[in-house]
């Protein structure tokens, strides 16, 4: 097998700008980036060094002034918003840091959801989403709302929503910003086992100094690129 046909995500020569009034603030400048299927990669960078807008330019939620984004060999950087769309659901999932959960749905329900989503049955989709959250650790949390579950539990369940559709990618921008530090760690290690068990790549933005030396990769945002 080629090197070329094991990258899940590839980022060429991205351009980003913001203009704000007459000021340009440019945030991505020429990066190049890879993502190896199950890689499981840190990225970090001082605070508006442009991470979130990297992460939203590599989930196609954003589109940069040039270059190009490759996932199933599209260009998410020139696709359109439907195509956009399909690749996400297909190939990506996402952890945020404000868990993102519908508080009117059980941990059940919201990992289920997006199976729904894209037409599978109910009862294939909560079993699923049952073993899945047997898996992030939470059998006995499964009728429980959001509101009714810790921090920690919030994200293990964002965690198992994220995996429901088998992506092959899942992004994160600080999924433990909001996480006391051992919580946090236990959430990365989930992300960790997670990600390895189900083959899915794995790219977090985060702060913690201490998760760093768990992933297979380092990088840092500076200057608009990574190094
Ligand atoms: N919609 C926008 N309009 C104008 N400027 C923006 C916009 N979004 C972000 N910026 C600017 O772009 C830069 C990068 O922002 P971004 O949110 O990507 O940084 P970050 O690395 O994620 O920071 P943090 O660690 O604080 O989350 C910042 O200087 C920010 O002020
Ligand atoms: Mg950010």
């Amino acid at each position: 097998m080629s090197t070329e046909s094991i990258v899940v995500l590839r980022a060429e020569n991205l351009y980003k700008n913001y203009i704000q009034g007459d000021v340009e603030i440019p945030v991505l400048g020429g990066l190049n980036f890879a993502l190896a299927r199950a890689e499981q990669v840190a990225v970090v960078g001082r605070s508006g060094s442009g991470k979130s807008t990297l992460m939203h330019v590599l989930a196609g939620l954003d589109t940069p002034a040039s270059g190009n984004v490759w996932v199933d060999g599209i260009d998410l950087a020139s696709a359109d918003n439907d195509t956009r769309a399909h690749v996400r659901s297909e190939s990506m999932g996402f952890v945020y840091q404000n868990h993102h959960l519908l508080p009117e749905f059980s941990a059940l329900e919201n990992v289920a959801m997006p199976l729904r989503i894209e037409g599978i049955d109910r009862a294939s989709a909560q079993e699923k989403a049952t073993h899945l959250l047997s898996e992030v650790g939470l059998a006995k949390r499964l009728s429980h709302w959001p509101g009714q579950l810790s921090g920690g539990e919030r994200q293990r369940v964002a965690v198992a929503r994220a995996l429901a559709g088998d992506p092959k990618i899942i992004l994160a921008d600080e999924p433990t910003g909001n996480l006391d530090a051992e919580t946090a760690a236990q959430v990365i290690e989930l992300m960790h086992v997670m990600s390895a068990e189900h083959g899915c790549a794995f790219l977090v933005v985060t702060h913690d100094a201490n998760a760093l030396p768990s992933f297979d990769r380092v990088v840092r945002l500076a200057d608009g690129v990574l190094k």
